[in-house]
Parts: C-alpha cells; structure tokens; sequence
C-alpha cells in the first residue's frame, strides 16, 4: 500500500485507541518498533525522541494552525518552516565543546551509539569554537549523487543494491566497520536543539548552530502566517526533485519556545510542529509486456513493460511486480491501464489496475510455465509464493551464482565485476564458478576492454581467493538457507569442509544457532552430485579453504558454557560475542536456567533481574579481559 493510506489507517487505529483504552495492549505501536541492533552498545536518549504527526493537505494544514491559534489565544504566530529531510534521527551530544556522542533514534527511548560513524560525516565538526555543552538533533542522509555512486561500487563488487538513499543510508550508520562508512560518503542536517544555552525562538537557534559551525539546511525560512507556509509547502512540492538530496515533506513549528513550551506535547509527537507529507506521485501508463529475471535460486520474477511515462522527472518504462502472486492479486492482463508510484524506491511499482478499462479479448497473466532461459518446465513448491526454474544448469543461474560467488562477503574477487561474468559467458571461457580458476592471461586478453595488465589483475584477484576462510568459502557455495553469517558459524563449529560434508543433519542441529531446516538443507546440498562435482572440481583447482586459527586459547573458564551479552559496553556486542566464541563459549540471546555468565554493561535491565533471580554468575568487561589475557586489551 502507499504511505497514504498506511499513515491514513495508522490514524484511524489511534484514534479508536484514544475511544478505547483497555485495547492499547493489543495495539501495533506497542510491538512495532525498531529495536536497536545487537552490535553496538545502547544508549538511552535523556530527553526522548519522538516523531512528528502528519498532515496531507492544506486544508488539514489550516486547520493545526485554527487549533494552535486556539491553544494560544492569539492569531499572529510565527513558524519556521524547514525541508523533511528523508533520511533517519540521531542525536548529536558535544560536551565542553568537544564531539562526544552521536546515537540513532532507535525506538525513542534507546538507540545505537554510532559515535565513531557519525564522525565520518565531514560537515560535522569535532570540536566547536567555544567549550559549550550542547544536544542537538538532525537528520542523517546520503545525498543522491553519493547514492549513486555507492551502487555502482556494490554492483561491480556483485552486491545487492540498495533501494533508496535512506535505506542506505541506515545501512551505512550501522556498519561496524567506519572507514567502509567514511567512504560512504553520510550527510547530516541539525534541525533541533534540545540542550545547551538556547534562543527565545527556533530560528535563532538554528542560526547560532550555523554561526557555530554546525550543518544546518538552508533553505529554512521564517514566515508569519499559515499562508506563507502553505506557500512554502506548495512550492517544495513542486520543486523537490531538483534538490540534490531526498526530502518527503515540509516541517513547519512554531517559531517562539515560549509559545512551544505553552502548548507541550501529546504522548507521541509535540503539538508545536507538524510534517506536510508529499502525495506521492503517481503515474498512468499501459502495460504491453512482461518480462522475466531468474535468480541464482532459480527464481523468477516478473518484471513489467510499459509505455514510457513520466514520474518524478524521470522517464519510465519498467515496474517490478514482485511475484506472480501479486500479478493474481491485481489480475493483471496484457494490455492494462495502471497506476505506478516511486514509493521511496529506484524501480516503480505497480499499486492498482483499471480492470474497467479492459478490452474484453485482453490476456490473463499466468505463471510461467516453462523458464524463459532454458525452457525447463517451472515448479512452484508448497507453501511458496515463488515460482522456480528447477534446471541448476539454466545459464542465467549459473551467471548469477558466479556473481554471488565472487562476491565481496562470499570469495571477494573483486577484478571480476558483472560485466566481466556475462563476457566470460558469453564467450564461453566459463561454465560456472570453478571454471575461474582454470582462466588463462591469454584467453582472458582477448576479451573487448581487456588487456595483459587487467587480465593479469583479474588472475591475481582470483589466485588471491583460493585461500578465503572456510566461512566464506561456504557462504560462497549459495547453501539454501545458509546466509552469511550462518556459514561463519558453521565453519567456527565445524572446523573443515571435511567435517561439514560428512555431518549428519542431527549432527548440524546441535550447533546452537542452526535450526532442523537449515541442518536439513545443508545435508541436501552436500548430497546434490552436481554439488559435489562443483566442490570436487574447485578443490581440484587448488582452493583451499582455510579455517582461520582460532585466535588465542580455548579458555578453561569459558570453554562449554552459555554466555549472554547485556546493557552497555565499552566496545561493540559482535566484538565480544566473536571473542567469547573464539574462547570456545556460546552466545545466545536469552537468560534462561542453561545460561552460565551474564557479560553485563551499563544499564542492564530485564536481563539482569532475570539472571540474579536465577542465579546466573554475573561477569564484567574487565574480568573477561584478565581471563583472556593481552588479546582483548583495548
Ligand atoms: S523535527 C520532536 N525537523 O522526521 C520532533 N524532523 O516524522 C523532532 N525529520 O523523526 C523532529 N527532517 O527523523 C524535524 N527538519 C526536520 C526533519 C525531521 C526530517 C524526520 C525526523 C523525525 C521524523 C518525524
């Protein structure tokens, strides 16, 4: 559904609930939260963050500035009225001058300290022209230009893109690694301070942030009457796709503090400010054909063809469908009027069809039933929306799994970029991934753009490869169901691709983080003999998978038990969830009666109570560090 009729239905569910307190239990915005992430240390906001209501029209614009007007007892407010930006919170803390903190906004309550990610961010300065002590609030944001060219790097390495600017850009604030995020190339807008020597109005303070030196938008304007704001709003509406970055709507608030602090806050969001939302432009166009992607899966997604048609200044031709359950949905024929919208993300989506303006004669779209690339008959397995071309030897899904194969998590050959795997094909140099490493300098020259340096580059990056760690050798194989870090764990348990191909799947389930299915899909996959040619084939080549030696001792204390990680620490979870696993313990993610150490930072909460209830040893960072010796010192 668009975001219209999602925020629309949100509203009416508040207020029922408003109508109907003994209800709010039940509710979704009890449940529906972005909980912070495992890896960094959480950090609870002083002053909470909350969101703002919204407004679709001006006729509902009026009618918020009728009630403040109301509320105040005057007609002459002041408002400023600033971009939404579309990117995501966080909150930025300097002491005496000096950068000290940045935290996402999380659930409002708690968010990710990202401190050293925010650093990267380079309109942010790190120390401020006089020793004060500041919160302040903002938006982090890629520009569409850092988004692009952030695509592009991913796409040669044979990563997933990322949809749009914000996704990336949340993406990119929770890396662990920074010097990945400082290429990235984050930007930030200040729109709010929160603490620290304040203004009697909001535009002045957003005026001192600049004159410290702080980023803040500049297109912020101070206007006096409703109809200056809807001015505002009417002419960002119109204009917002030349701005260098993604907005989705206009903040308006009330320019004096005084009059801030007179009307307050409701429970969510505070009545002295409103976001304007953008309709989300929508586009009508006709639909002539449909075409098909496969997938290293051997998916198959229907992707539409249309008649080009402008939305949000660009021209458009293709709109993905998803699935072949949504073409069923829409029941959608060859020939239909429909209606696309850019709902946030690069490729449009089809959301309604005009089934009244079909002619009678017109095509009912089916599922394939045979794969466009190899004519295979497709399946569709119970319990799946997708429908599958069940060849393995299909071209087009052994171009894909070499992609996924030497891709950057998978076996990191980075001079072999999707370019280069379709050339290989299509000349037919390789078959599939083992076929890399039987690739000559001679044949690989001849190839269109490429010379003996770049093909002796290419050679070198794939020579490199034959040694990747045993996790992501296996990651590599494309295993259903075995991601990434699933792989890792299974390499760290099982130690050689030795063991793991002649482990039963009871075997495998006994590894904590891996569940019967999964155990049941690797045994599958190890018992494929196409599988195993390729394993066989690759060994013959000369990659050798290594398991990284475990870095420092088993340790005796550690070895066996059951460890979780709680509150705030003074380095990231993954940093000590890898160490203690390296210690031989296990981590997981609840205090039950089976849990021996509770490794607990600040603000432990429930997990604590539960511990000492049970009777769970306590550890801290500094007994782990003794226990562990010179490796975990910071
Ligand atoms: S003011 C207390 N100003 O919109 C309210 N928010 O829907 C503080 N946003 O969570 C928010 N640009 O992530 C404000 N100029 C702007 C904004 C802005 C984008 C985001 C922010 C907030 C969300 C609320």
């Amino acid at each position: 559904m668009s975001d219209e009729v999602y925020d629309g239905w949100a509203r009416e569910w508040l207020e029922l609930e408003a109508r109907a307190p003994e209800l709010q239990p039940l509710s979704p915005f009890q449940w529906v939260s972005s909980q912070p992430s495992e890896s960094f240390p959480t950090r609870i906001h002083r002053i909470p963050m909350l969101s703002l209501s919204n407004v679709y029209s001006l006729e509902e614009l009026r009618e918020w500035d009728a009630g403040l007007q109301k509320l105040l007892g005057t007609s002459q407010i002041d408002y400023t009225c600033e971009l939404k930006i579309d990117g995501l919170a966080v909150s930025v803390i300097y002491e005496e001058g000096q950068l000290r903190v940045g935290v996402t906004r999380g659930d409002g309550t708690q968010g990710d300290e990202v401190t050293a990610n925010l650093k990267t961010v380079r309109s942010l300065p790190h120390t401020l022209p006089e020793a004060i002590s500041l919160e302040v609030r903002g938006e982090v944001y890629l520009a569409r230009q850092d988004f692009d060219e952030l695509n592009r790097r991913r796409a040669a390495s044979g990563e997933p893109a990322f949809k749009n600017p914000r996704n990336a850009a949340a993406g990119s604030l929770r890396l662990l690694d920074s010097r990945e995020v400082h290429r990235r190339r984050l930007s930030l807008f200040l729109y709010n301070q929160v603490d620290g020597p304040l203004e009697s109005t909001h535009s002045a303070s957003l005026k001192r942030l600049e004159d410290w030196g702080l980023p803040t938008n500049p297109e912020a304007r101070r206007v006096s009457s409703i109809e200056d704001v809807a001015a505002f709003c009417a002419h960002w509406e119109a204009h917002h796709s030349e701005l260098p970055y993604d907005i989705d709507g206009v903040v308006i608030k009330v320019d004096s503090l005084r009059m801030q602090e007179q009307v307050g806050f409701t429970a969510k969001s505070p009545r002295w400010a409103v976001a304007f939302k953008f309709t989300a432009e929508q586009a009508v166009t006709v639909l002539r054909a449909v075409e098909l992607g496969v997938g290293r899966t051997g998916v198959l997604t229907p992707v539409a063809i249309l008649d080009p048609v402008e939305l949000n200044g660009t021209l458009v031709s293709r709109a993905t469908l998803h699935n072949f359950d949504q073409v069923s949905r829409f029941d959608l024929h060859l020939g239909d009027t429909v209606t696309l919208e850019k709902g946030g993300e690069i490729i449009p989506k089809v959301v309604a069809v005009d089934a009244a303006q079909r002619a009678p004669e017109a095509l009912a779209l089916q599922p394939p039933a045979f794969c466009p690339v190899c004519d295979t008959r497709t399946v569709q397995e119970v319990g799946e929306v997708d429908w599958r071309c069940p060849n393995v030897q299909c071209p087009e899904q052994q171009q894909e799994r070499v992609l996924h194969f030497v891709s950057r998590k998978a076996m990191d050959i980075d001079a072999v970029g999707p370019a280069l795997v379709a050339q290989l094909f299509a000349h037919r140099l390789i078959a599939n991934a083992a076929d890399l490493y039987r690739l000559e300098v001679e044949a690989l020259a001849q190839l269109e753009r490429m010379g003996t340096k770049s093909a002796k580059n290419v050679m070198e990056s794939i020579e490199r490869s034959r040694t990747r760690p045993l996790g992501a050798f296996l990651h590599a194989l494309g295993i259903p169901h075995v991601g990434e870090k699933t792989a890792r764990v299974l390499a760290r348990r099982m130690g050689s691709l030795e063991a793991i191909r002649e482990a039963s799947s009871e075997e495998l389930a006994e590894i904590g983080e891996i569940g019967g299915v999964i155990a049941e899909s690797i045994v599958r996959f190890f018992q494929d003999p196409e599988q195993q040619r390729l394993i066989e084939q690759l060994l013959a080549h000369g990659v050798t998978p290594v398991q990284q030696e475990v870095a420092g001792q088993k340790i005796a204390e550690l070895e066996g038990k059951t460890v979780v990680i709680t509150g705030t620490l003074s380095e990231p979870r993954d940093v000590w969830k890898q160490r203690l696993e390296e210690a031989g313990a296990s981590v997981t993610g609840s205090v039950s009666r089976k849990t021996d150490f509770l490794l607990a930072g600040n603000n432990a909460g429930s997990k604590l109570e539960k511990a000492r209830k049970l009777g769970v040893s306590l550890l801290d960072e500094a007994t782990l560090r003794q226990w562990m010796g010179a490796e975990a010192q910071e």
